[in-house]
C-alpha cells in the first residue's frame, strides 16, 4: 500500500471523551468535510462524503468484512474500509468451477486522515497523498455536497 503523506497541519477536532460518546462527529478542516469515527478503542477519520455519488457516510452502519471494518453507505450500501479507504466488493469468478462469491477490493478511493491522541485531545492531520482519490470530487467545486440537501 502506498505511503500516507499528511499536510503540515494538525487540527484540534475535540476531547478524546467527547468523540468517543459522540461515535461519529464531523467536522470541516482547511474546507474539507471529514467524519472522525471512534469504533472498538479505534478513532478513525474519513472524508464524510462517499466516493460512489456523494452520500454522506455519517449515519453508516460498521461491519466487520472478511476481516476488515467498513462503513457502508446508507445510500447505495457501498463497503469503504475505515483504516484504509478501500472499497469493497462481492464478486465471483466464472472461470471456477463452481464460482463462488468472495470479496474483492477496488483500491483506496475514499481519502482517509491521520488521527493522533494527546493529553485527552484529538488531532486530525489531512492526508493528501496521493494526488486524487475518488471521493475528492465530492469535497471539489463541482461536486460539494451541500449539507442541509444531504
Ligand atoms: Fe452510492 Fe455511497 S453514494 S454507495
Amino acid at each position: 500500500m502506498e505511503e500516507k503523506e499528511e499536510s503540515g497541519r494538525l487540527h484540534f477536532v475535540g476531547k478524546k471523551d467527547e468523540l468517543i460518546k459522540a461515535k461519529c462527529s464531523f467536522r470541516t478542516l482547511e474546507g474539507r468535510d471529514v467524519l472522525i469515527i471512534y469504533h472498538q478503542g479505534v478513532f478513525y477519520a474519513l472524508d464524510c462524503y462517499c466516493y460512489h455519488a456523494g452520500g454522506t457516510l455519517e449515519n453508516g452502519d460498521i461491519e466487520d468484512i472478511n476481516g476488515k471494518l467498513c462503513i457502508i453507505c446508507p445510500k447505495h450500501k457501498y463497503k469503504i474500509t475505515l483504516a484504509e479507504g478501500e472499497g469493497l466488493y462481492r464478486g465471483r469468478n466464472p472461470q471456477e468451477k463452481p464460482p463462488v462469491f468472495r470479496w474483492y477490493s477496488k483500491g483506496v478511493k475514499q481519502r482517509v486522515h491521520t488521527v493522533t491522541e494527546e493529553n485527552g485531545e484529538i488531532f486530525v492531520k489531512l492526508v493528501m497523498i496521493p494526488n486524487w482519490v475518488d471521493s475528492d470530487y465530492y469535497q471539489g467545486e463541482k461536486g460539494k455536497v451541500e449539507r442541509c440537501s444531504v
